[in-house]
């Protein structure tokens, strides 16, 4: 609809004009520890930039959204970027941890929110959602995806892109959404950010695709290009990836942004001079430069676009088209009819970290947590005796919110130790010791001034903060011991290869163990972690990842029982950092193991030291109460290709406590063309039972279910036999079949 508009302005532009469009420098306004470009605002005045990200505040964005309409020649409105990852300054758990509620509504829900809020602050577009499946919990950002299932990874992508964009763009409390990072991103090479990524065009269809097909699907209006090369290219300069595949075969109209630096980087992979790769981005479908306009930066249209379009290497037209894309964005969020619908300034104090919000994102957080283990139901906590906290996480406001929460004020958030006092008021005396250090080994102080954030390190020595932990943990009925992993050991550029709580941490848990007083971990984490010991030895154990800016409320609603856990693990735990990648989703191969009780068995796939079984499967999640699966049944045993198949299966509350359980329906194409997985999710249903309640829950499977991208790449369902498996996590056992006949 706005093409003649488009179109017009187009041609009032002159080439600096339209590169300026493509320009997309960083305010320097919230550092993350990258470069900052200079004079901006003389940039703007003269045309030479499209959008800004990182600046943060309503008042700010208003003055800059000023200069670009009322001292630029053509008085073309600005984008105004964030990562508005897991909320704005309301924060909720990081997106891994956000996936385990499998509740589309509250994710959506989140999504509308975080966008309700940054629009409040005159933000219009955000870098979110991040849909990367990854397999690799060495891998830091696999705390910034949904896990590594396709399926589930699509529902949700689809969840908050609609959850950020709504119906309708024009609202003013909509925004921009940008999926990223496409393409294949969370499976590099080690699990070693930014690393080469070398992938099967079968897997890369079936497995890792998916996601960002259905963010395109449900009406994305942007896309970010990753750091990683594919096939060879790197995707900020890949045409297959960028124009061949998401523009020709998906359809896709929106623009595409570069990651930050991300033609720069091309140099780097080796693939050209800076002339080269911006021309190679150009050319491969890339219509945004994410800070390549930076003092230190080489490469980047604005320094070389101008020339390569006089040298040939370019075409106008095609940077016409790239200008036209971003226009048309502007056209679609209203801001050419009202550039400052972004900018009411009386919102922020009525819209922005509102006690109504605080009370979802505790909701939220409380339905993301996973209760790996409850020995003889030491959990959930009464609210009486004296309850020994400990540890390193129980009393740090700033670990809360986790990676990428760049709007948070992190000194807000709830930590534990408040929020348990909150909950359990008067009623229970609660005792604090920190216990340790977050962790001695890494060179996490520097890493963290790089975040802009300090942690800081007690004073006193490692025996000193024990004598004191052990003092108050004898002197309890009961010791919650906050332990685990802090924000920056996930998310970007943030690998770890020993996936264990750090060592500091466990000569304190052992030390509380022998107290001999019961203990429940509350494990903080942004990533699967292999808690061998900790499984082994510690009676309960519960999964807060971590979980926003309510997290000690929503915490200590869990742990006594206020909320009844229901989190489902998207991503598997693995038993040692050797099993890794690790999925349930994985093939047979041609020498599997037999059903012999995790023995080793000689010339099959096994290890001579560990178990194929991982330590918590995709889809185990612990509640107070307990579930009952039976009277699996089909409506019928044949299905055509134009027909479908209804499965219900019982659920029956046999414990306790009413609850929430996710129902899992896993499907198995027992023989393909080409090897199939041994499961893959194909449903969920997040049910509420009470105590003593069964509810039959059905799922409809049609033929759509059951295709997949064979050697040609073509989307077919086969015939021929299908199981099925219903239960409670992706070792469900209840199993039937089903014939797909021609
Ligand atoms: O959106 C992010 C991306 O996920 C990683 N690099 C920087 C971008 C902008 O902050």
């Amino acid at each position: 609809p706005f093409e003649a508009k488009v179109d017009s302005i187009i041609s009032l532009m002159t080439i600096e004009e339209k590169i300026g469009q493509l320009n997309l420098p960083t305010s320097g306004d919230i550092t993350t520890g990258q470069a900052q470009s200079s004079n901006v605002a003389k940039k703007i005045e003269e045309g030479k930039v499209g959008g800004l990200f990182n600046v943060k505040s309503v008042e700010k964005i208003r003055e800059i959204q000023k200069i670009a309409v009322e001292k630029s020649r053509l008085k073309i409105p600005l984008l105004f970027g964030m990562d508005v990852i897991h909320g704005y300054e309301t924060t909720f758990p990081i997106p891994l941890g956000l996936s385990c509620s499998w509740d589309m509504e509250m994710i959506k829900k989140t999504a509308q929110m975080a966008a309700k809020e940054a629009t409040a602050d005159g933000i219009n577009w955000t870098f979110s959602p991040m849909v990367d499946i990854s397999r690799d919990p060495r891998w830091g950002r696999v705390s910034e995806g949904s896990g590594e299932d396709p399926y589930l990874g699509s529902e949700i992508a689809k969840a908050m892109v609609h959850g950020y964009q709504g119906d309708d763009l024009t609202n003013n409390n909509t925004m921009l959404a940008c999926v990223k990072h496409f393409a294949l991103y969370g499976a590099p090479e080690a699990g070693r950010d930014y690393n080469t990524v070398d992938m099967s065009k079968i897997r890369m269809y079936n497995e890792y695709l998916p996601p960002y097909k259905a963010a395109i699907d449900a009406g994305v209006g942007s896309v970010m290009a990753s750091f990683n090369e594919i096939d060879g290219v790197p995707a900020t300069g890949n045409k297959w990836l960028l124009t061949d595949l998401l523009r020709t075969n998906w359809g896709f109209n929106g623009f595409v942004v570069t990651d930050y630096t991300g033609i720069y980087e091309m140099i780097e992979h080796g693939v050209g001079d800076k002339y080269d790769v911006a021309a190679l981005a150009l050319n491969a479908g890339v219509d945004m430069d994410m800070a390549g306009d930076s003092p230190t930066i080489p490469a980047a249209f604005v320094k070389t676009l101008k020339q390569s379009v006089d040298n040939g290497k370019v075409k106008m037209a095609d940077i016409d088209a790239a200008v036209k894309r971003i226009l048309t964005a502007k056209y679609e969020l209203g801001l050419f009819e009202n550039p400052y619908k972004y900018c009411d300034t009386s919102r922020p104090t009525k819209e922005i970290f509102t006690k109504e919000n605080k009370l979802f994102a505790r909701k939220v957080a409380s339905e993301s947590m996973v209760l790996l283990k409850n020995d003889n139901q030491l959990l959930p906590l009464k609210k009486t005796g004296t309850i020994a906290l400990i540890g390193p996480l129980a009393n740090t406001a700033v670990n809360m919110a986790g990676t990428w929460s760049v709007a948070t004020k992190q000194h807000l958030s709830n930590p534990l130790l408040e929020g348990l006092k909150t909950v359990v008021g008067d009623k229970a005396k609660i005792e604090y010791a920190k216990g340790s250090n977050i962790d001695y080994d890494l060179d996490l102080e520097k890493r963290a001034t790089m975040f802009g954030k300090e942690i800081p390190r007690d004073g006193r020595t490692d025996k000193e903060l024990m004598d004191e932990a052990l003092a108050i943990a004898s002197k309890s009925d009961v010791i919650i011991a906050a332990l685990g992993e802090s924000a920056e050991f996930s998310g970007e550029s943030s690998s770890r290869t020993n996936l264990q709580i750090p060592q500091v941490q466990k000569d304190l848990l052992n030390a509380l163990l022998k107290t001999g007083k019961p203990v429940v971990l509350v494990l903080f984490t942004g990533r699967p972690l292999a808690i061998v010991d900790e499984n082994k030895n510690v009676p309960a154990i519960l999964n807060v990842w971590f979980p926003g800016s309510e997290a000690g409320l929503a915490i200590s609603d869990v742990l006594f029982g206020d909320v009844n856990p229901s989190g489902k693990l998207t991503a598997t735990f693995p038993m040692n950092v050797g099993q890794v990648p690790l999925f349930y989703n994985h093939k047979n191969t041609g020498r599997p193991l037999g059903n012999n009780e995790g023995k080793f068995e000689k010339f099959k796939s096994n290890y001579l030291d560990v178990r194929n079984e991982p330590l918590y499967p995709f889809g185990y999640g612990l509640s107070y109460t307990t579930f009952n699966y039976d009277n699996l049944q089909l409506n019928s045993t044949k299905m055509d290709t134009s027909g479908s198949v209804t499965i219900s299966v019982d659920v029956t509350n046999s414990g306790n406590f009413d609850g929430k359980e996710v129902v899992q329906l896993y499907v198995r194409d027992v023989v393909g063309s080409v090897t199939r997985p041994v499961k893959e999710l194909k449903g969920f249903q997040k049910i509420e039972l009470k105590k003593g309640e069964t509810k039959t829950v059905t799922f409809k499977l049609t033929v759509e279910d059951l295709k997949f991208y064979n050697s040609n790449l073509d989307f077919i369902a086969e015939p021929g036999m299908f199981q099925i498996f219903v239960g409670t996590d992706s070792n469900a056992s209840l199993s039937s079949q089903f014939e797909l006949t021609k």
